[in-house]
């Protein structure tokens, strides 16, 4: 499994490479002074990817017995007791020894672990930021079925996600545990079993969201969070929970402020209960600072259990079998993303008309829900923060976008639903912040109360701003007055309606 351990020149890595991003000094200060704050009189800490050990000046400081393992050796002089090992590697090794194999404290002398018959290593803090990488892809292939098997319940779908499961896993009962990681897995269904690990395995004492340009200097674009957990459950209390400040500049500030106020126990926090989506019909997505008639609103009938919310045709070679202009054989209306379009969009290709002798007789060339192939409905954005539905013809194809399938006299209010504030932020900020929105997603959007007349409204409305849109014109107005109707319909306050307009001023900082 291991990789070729390699002592790097200070001043020429490459960081794309090591998945090395240094957390910088205001937020490596603010964890490990909240994990001291938390538990001042521990002895041990780890930092299982310490870097340059930028995250543990605080331990130093407070004369812990600090250890740190990186799979690369960045400089010759450690204040830690450090070992260069990858740790996914280190943590494949405990387990065997836990399994009765050879694993001996020789092996390991530097670190100072107890040795015993579970994964438990024994430390008070373990803090983390783990690595970035772009090429996990290539380590994670390589490594599959090896890694399968060493995290059966989480997954292998990130070099982070895999890290924190074997951090929960070596920390002893009582543990705290404080991260700086990708946050992706808050609600991205592949990983429901680290959300699930998390919450069945440890307390979870705080999550604060970090702005996207925290490491922008760094050029790196990544939705991070601080995740600050305690091992095993009988710590948990309220938690302490914010959403992701605009900038680095706001954060720093933030930070201060958050410690000041945690010193003078003067904090809002909210019941863990209050940041889990955790109806039947939901996958225990954590939502940070979700008002709570937006988390009624989940208890309400989805999407998906009204109308059919499905995705079409994969050609498997879009150039091949799609054309921008409609010439034969090319000569199927195909709806791919109608991307910032709303209500109306002629963002369509041209699809091969013979698509479906394609579907039987080429392996990749996959024709999904052929029964309802031609019926009209609504098309949905895939990519992008945005979320956006557009009105789908009668006699249309559809790619791997999610579309709902449904007649006029539903598709017209549902499209002005669908493009209302209080659905973009239902996406985006509580179904999937990061990611494509499938239509997984998409089925599961709660519905809300309207009745007839307001249906017939909002209909209207809706078919005003697609004709203004087949103008080219503005239909904000029509905009505005479709959320007025939606947010009355689904009974939000107005404190509710100002968060709403707020997050999705600014959507793609907030996401
Ligand atoms: C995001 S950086 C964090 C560095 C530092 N701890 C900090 O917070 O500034 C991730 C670190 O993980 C290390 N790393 C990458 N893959 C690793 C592995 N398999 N085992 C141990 N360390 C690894 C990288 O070398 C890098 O130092």
């Amino acid at each position: 499994m291991g990789r070729h351990a390699k002592v790097l020149e200070k001043d020429n890595i490459d960081r794309r490479e090591l998945g090395y991003y240094y957390t910088p000094n205001f937020v490596s200060k603010y964890i490990s002074s909240r994990l001291l704050m938390l538990n001042p009189n521990g002895q041990t800490v780890l930092d299982p990817c310490v870097g340059k050990e930028e995250l543990l000046e605080e331990f130093f400081q407070n004369n812990k017995l600090v250890d740190g393992i990186d799979v690369y050796k960045y400089k010759e002089d450690y204040r830690s007791n450090f070992i260069q090992k990858d740790f996914i590697e280190f943590y494949s090794e405990i387990k065997r020894s836990q399994n009765g194999s050879q694993m001996t404290m020789d092996n390991y002398s530097d670190v100072a672990y107890e040795s015993k018959q579970s994964t438990d290593l024994g430390y008070d803090y373990i803090i983390a930021n783990p690595p970035y990488n772009c090429h996990e892809v290539d380590y994670i292939k390589s490594n599959k079925s090896n890694l399968k098997e060493l995290f059966p319940e989480v997954g292998v779908h990130n070099m982070y996600s895999m890290f924190i499961s074997a951090i929960i896993d070596i920390a002893k009962e009582g543990s705290l545990i404080g991260l700086i990681t990708y946050d992706s897995f808050f609600t991205a269904k592949a990983h429901s079993g680290l959300r699930n690990k998390i919450l069945s395995e440890c307390t979870i004492h705080e999550i604060t969201m970090c702005p996207n340009d925290l490491f922008h200097e760094q050029d790196a674009d990544v939705r991070t969070s601080i995740v600050i957990l305690q091992k095993g459950k009988s710590s948990q209390s309220d938690v302490f929970v914010s959403n992701r400040p605009l900038s680095k500049g706001d954060f720093e500030i933030q930070l201060e402020k958050q410690l000041t106020n945690f010193r003078a126990s003067n904090q809002k926090v909210y019941k863990l209960s209050d940041i889990i989506l955790n109806n039947p019909k939901d996958g225990y997505e954590f939502i940070i600072e979700c008002p709570d008639d937006i988390k009624s609103l989940f208890l309400n009938d989805r999407l998906g259990e009204k109308f059919k919310c499905i995705t079409g045709i994969s050609t498997g070679n879009d150039q091949l079998y799609l054309s921008k202009v409609k010439e034969d054989p090319f000569i199927i209306p195909f709806y791919k993303n109608p991307g910032k379009n709303r209500f109306f969009t002629k963002n369509n290709l041209y699809l091969h008309k013979d698509f479906l002798k394609f579907d039987s007789e080429i392996k990749n060339f996959m024709v999904r829900n052929k029964k309802l192939l031609y019926e009209p409905g609504i098309t949905c954005s895939s990519m992008g923060v945005e979320f956006t539905a557009a009105k789908l013809p009668k006699d249309s194809t559809y790619g791997v976008n999610a579309n709902i399938i449904c007649d006029d006299h539903e598709a017209w209010w549902l499209l002005a639903y669908l493009n209302s504030e209080l659905v973009s932020y239902l996406v985006r900020g509580i179904l999937i912040r990061s990611n494509m929105i499938t239509s997984g997603y998409v089925s599961r959007i709660p519905l809300i109360n309207i009745n007839e007349n307001d249906k017939t409204n909002l209909g209207h409305l809706a078919k005003e701003a697609h004709d203004k849109a087949n103008d080219g014109e503005s239909y904000q107005k029509l905009l505005n007055e479709i959320n007025h109707i939606v947010n009355r319909c689904a009974l939000l306050s107005d404190n509710t309606i100002k968060k709403i307009k707020k997050f999705n001023l600014d959507l793609i900082k907030n996401t």
